[in-house]
């Protein structure tokens, strides 16, 4: 029996993939995989690397072109439907584009989305979108040139913005910025955060700052709760937007003024685990159940020819009953997750 209500558009191959999504025993769905193609990274967010990206020794390659394709082949014959690519900052692969052509190739993957810090998007945004990302999401944290050069070690808002503007131009079904909510930040740019949405048809979304192992000092200093963002959009007149199938835990605002919509991601807030939909794929293949779980699966073995997909499935079904309830946050608990740039934010 499919789990999914058929909708208008399915083709012969998605109603296949309804038949077995991917599931575990908290009633969750897994349709959207979040693949990391590189820890690397060319900023160095006070956040996640703020010393840089630094080498270590003896880590296996990243994922070639070809073991990407098997493992997203893979996933997809699970119910899988939308991949998002990320890092680190997946746009450093020089095969950042080829990666995208494969994988646009799978025909049950309906959207393929990335997340990216936005340094190359002006120049970038119509080569990505021709070869079949039709979603980005960009980090800006700040919308002071200052205080993003500060918090990022580059001096480049001006081109990150201008790459929000091209990716909107060039027709990208949904262009969305992450800003990651920090004390340092409370009190100053609400109006350039209003002033950015009026016209654009973007969403800004605030996260709150997740505790990892490597900022467990810098969290317990700057991070600050979303609900004051909540408070203030409900009192000025921002309205919840119904949420799509399958979406996330984000919760999004509009306003009749304003085209574009805030929204926010509170990793903190009671259930935020309850309509999770994802799994994660590191850039050295192992599967993660959660952003902050144990040390993953490793799945590398199983990506090495076309002839191993059943025992990749096989593989990938066996994990699901590890995974847990929810993240351990609260308790203080980041898992085994160094920083998200390890696994894919
Ligand atoms: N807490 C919250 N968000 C984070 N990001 C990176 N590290 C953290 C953290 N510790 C954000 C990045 C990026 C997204 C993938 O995750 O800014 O926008
Ligand atoms: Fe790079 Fe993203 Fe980490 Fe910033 S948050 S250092 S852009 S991976």
């Amino acid at each position: 029996m499919s789990l999914l209500a058929p909708q208008a558009g399915d083709t012969h191959m998605d109603r296949i993939a309804d038949r077995v999504p991917l599931h575990d025993g908290f009633g969750r769905r897994f349709t959207y995989l979040r693949l990391s193609l590189t820890e690397r990274c060319n900023f160095r967010c006070s956040y996640c690397l703020p010393q840089g990206f630094v080498k270590k020794k003896g880590l296996p390659a990243e994922l070639s072109p070809d073991e990407i394709r098997r493992a997203v082949s893979a996933f997809s014959q699970l119910g899988l439907r939308k991949v998002r690519l990320t890092g680190g900052e997946p746009t450093v692969r020089p095969d950042f584009t080829e990666i995208i052509r494969e994988l646009s190739c799978i025909e049950t993957v309906r959207r393929i989305a990335m997340t990216t810090n936005g340094y190359r998007l002006a120049e970038r945004a119509a080569e990505w979108r021709e070869a079949g990302i039709d979603a980005v999401n960009v980090s800006i944290d700040t919308l002071d040139r200052e205080g993003f050069a500060k918090l990022t070690g580059h001096d480049r808002l001006s081109e990150v913005v201008a790459g929000v503007d091209a990716a909107i131009d060039t027709g990208y079904s949904s262009v969305k910025i992450n800003s990651v909510l920090l004390r340092a930040l409370e009190g100053t740019g609400w109006e350039k955060v209003l002033e950015f949405v009026a016209q654009r048809d973007v969403t800004w979304r605030f996260i709150e700052l997740m505790r990892t192992n490597d900022n467990a000092q810098y969290h317990a200093q700057q991070s600050t709760p979303g609900e004051a963002i909540r408070e203030r959009l409900l009192h000025s007149g921002w309205t919840p937007v119904a949420r799509e199938r399958d979406a996330g835990p984000a919760i999004a605002y509009s306003h009749p003024h304003y085209r574009g919509r805030i929204g926010l991601i509170a990793p903190y807030s009671p259930g935020f685990c309850d309509s999770c939909n994802r799994l994660r794929l590191s850039s050295r293949g192992r599967l993660h159940l959660c952003l902050f779980g144990k040390e993953g699966f490793d799945l590398r073995n199983y990506l090495q020819h076309e002839d191993q997909q059943s025992e990749l499935i096989d593989r990938i079904v066996s994990a699901m009953p590890y995974k847990a309830i929810g993240h351990r946050l609260h308790e203080g608990d980041s898992g085994a997750t160094p920083h998200l740039a390890s696994i894919g934010g």
